[in-house]
């Protein structure tokens, strides 16, 4: 499979054509962005680490019944996936207060919750991806109540999947955040990635932070804590 025309390029992927109108190829780039694109840099090495750490997550996700639109990594930073249209939502869950949520409510970072929360997001870089309830969402037309359920049920069963297996390596999971596409026959299935970029790893043992917060706080050892993350993941 090649690479046709570039159909999109966002702050850390590129999108291509290929022959095949329902595929395209993403390819993982180095640069990093934080608050909204304000602050920017490069993270060596993040896009193949990204690349192989979403591809072997999404199968993981596929096998255990989430459907998903991974089709075959072609190398270190390209993977043919479905070809969706994105729901413009970023739909975010956490298990741990941290990031905006510690913010927003003026709450420490590190409280375990009971049961995970969910929050979306508009997927909107003009206006900052403010955040929406399902009711906005709804009046926006940005997806039905049904796609809404779906996409609900989908983001917790990715947060059983995924917290069980990063407990066995030694990772809390504190939260990330999700998209959705849907197939050319409206089937809802996830999209995007799921990274050190896109998640908040945390050491169950030491609490080191594991994940882009490196970037976005100045904490140093950003590479490290991103090959880290590939090395326990893909063993
Ligand atoms: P937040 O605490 O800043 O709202 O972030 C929640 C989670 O979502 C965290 O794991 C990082 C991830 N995230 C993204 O993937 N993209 C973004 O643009 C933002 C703001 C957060």
């Amino acid at each position: 499979m090649n690479k046709g025309q570039q159909l999109y390029e966002g702050k850390a992927k590129k999108v291509f054509a290929t022959e095949d109108p329902e595929l395209v190829i993403v390819s993982y780039k180095d640069d990093a962005t934080a608050f909204n694109g304000q602050k920017k840099g490069t993270i060596v090495g993040k896009g193949v680490v990204n690349n192989k750490v979403t591809n072997y997550l999404m199968q993981l996700l596929e096998k255990e019944g989430v459907p998903t639109h991974f089709v075959e990594e072609l190398n270190d930073r390209d993977t043919v996936v479905k070809h969706v249209s994105i729901v413009p939502l970023e739909v975010i869950i956490r298990n741990i207060s941290a990031g905006s949520f510690a913010k927003r409510f003026g709450v420490e970072e590190g409280i375990v919750f009971d049961e995970p929360t969910i929050e979306f997001s508009y997927k909107n870089d003009d206006l900052g991806d403010p955040l929406m309830n399902a009711y906005h969402a709804r009046a926006l037309k940005l997806a039905t109540d049904e796609e809404i359920e779906t996409i609900k049920a989908m983001a917790f069963k990715v947060n059983d999947v995924l917290k069980a297996f990063f407990k066995a390596v030694n990772v809390d999971l504190v939260d990330f955040k999700l998209e959705f596409g849907r197939l050319t026959d409206g089937t809802i299935v996830l999209a995007d990635e799921i990274s050190p970029d896109t998640c908040r790893f945390w050491d169950s043992t030491t609490h080191e932070k594991l994940d882009k917060d490196r970037f976005r706080r100045d904490l140093g050892n950003v590479e490290d804590a991103y090959s880290e993350m590939m090395r326990r993941i893909l063993g």
